[in-house]
């Protein structure tokens, strides 16, 4: 099995050499675990080698995630000239987004893809056009447009949507979820943890003052389920 580093090197030793090639995986956490981190820090490791690279993010325009990254040490400046890496900030609000976003997945261009994160797109129902056929609409709706009744199944198959993009494309792939602290979920949605290769929780305990990172799930991988005590400093997440 090919692996990717993750450029997280206690993590990437635990994984035995990475992340399967080719995979997806979730990054869970609160608020402030370092979820957008260890993103930054797997297109770094990347870069290095000459990989490309792309960041969607849903929450945060680019300007201000290049800051965030600059300020652990990871200036992506470089690599975004030489068009190793884009950055692409997609507005929730906008029609196409799923067509934009699909566009740019599909390309066949980036080695390593980042999706940071899902819980917007998660938490945005679609609706059926046609209950008689199962076809489904996935373009943009108002709020006002949503139907009644959308529910967890169809919910269900809008993350399979956007994953199922993902493994479509012949990149190696992470989807960050955020979670409120101390919930047992291992995605805001309760879904995609299944749909997902990997699962990797990222964790706070504000009374010890102390952060946790524990691979829940790993295909194909033989992996300790101890949570690991990390650092966030310069350079990024670091296992202790
Ligand atoms: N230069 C730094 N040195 C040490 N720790 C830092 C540094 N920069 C950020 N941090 C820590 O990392 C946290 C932010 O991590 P990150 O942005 O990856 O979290 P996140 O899980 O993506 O949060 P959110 O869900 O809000 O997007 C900060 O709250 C801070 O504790
Ligand atoms: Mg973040």
């Amino acid at each position: 099995m090919e692996r990717v580093k993750t450029g997280i090197e206690g993590l990437d030793r635990i994984l035995g050499g990475g992340l399967p090639k080719k995979s997806i995986t979730l990054v869970s956490g609160p608020p402030g675990s370092g979820k957008s981190i260890f993103c930054f820090q797997f297109l770094y490791e990347g870069v290095k080698n000459g990989e490309k690279g792309l960041f969607l993010t849903l929450d945060k325009k680019v300007d201000g995630l290049l800051v965030q990254a600059r300020e652990i040490g990871l200036d992506f400046q470089p690599a975004i000239e030489k068009k190793l890496v884009k950055f692409l900030y997609l507005n929730i609000n906008k029609k196409y987004i799923y067509e934009t976003m699909t566009n740019e997945i599909l390309s066949g261009e980036y080695d390593r893809i980042v999706l940071d994160s899902i819980t917007p797109l998660s938490e945005m129902p679609i609706f059926m056009r046609n209950t008689e056929n199962t076809d489904i609409d996935i373009s943009m709706v108002t709020p006002e447009e949503y139907p009644p009744g959308v529910n967890l199944p169809i919910r269900r198959l809008h993350l399979r949507y956007i994953l199922n993009t993902l493994e479509a494309a012949n990149s190696t792939s992470v989807v960050t979820s955020e979670i409120p602290v101390g919930s047992l979920l291992l995605s805001r949605d309760g879904i995609s943890e299944f749909l997902a290769d990997g699962v990797i929780t990222l964790s706070l305990d504000p009374t010890m003052d102390r952060r946790k990172l524990s691979v829940m799930k790993m295909r194909n991988t033989k992996h300790t389920l101890k949570p690991q005590e990390i650092v966030i400093d310069h350079g990024g997440i670091k296992l202790f």
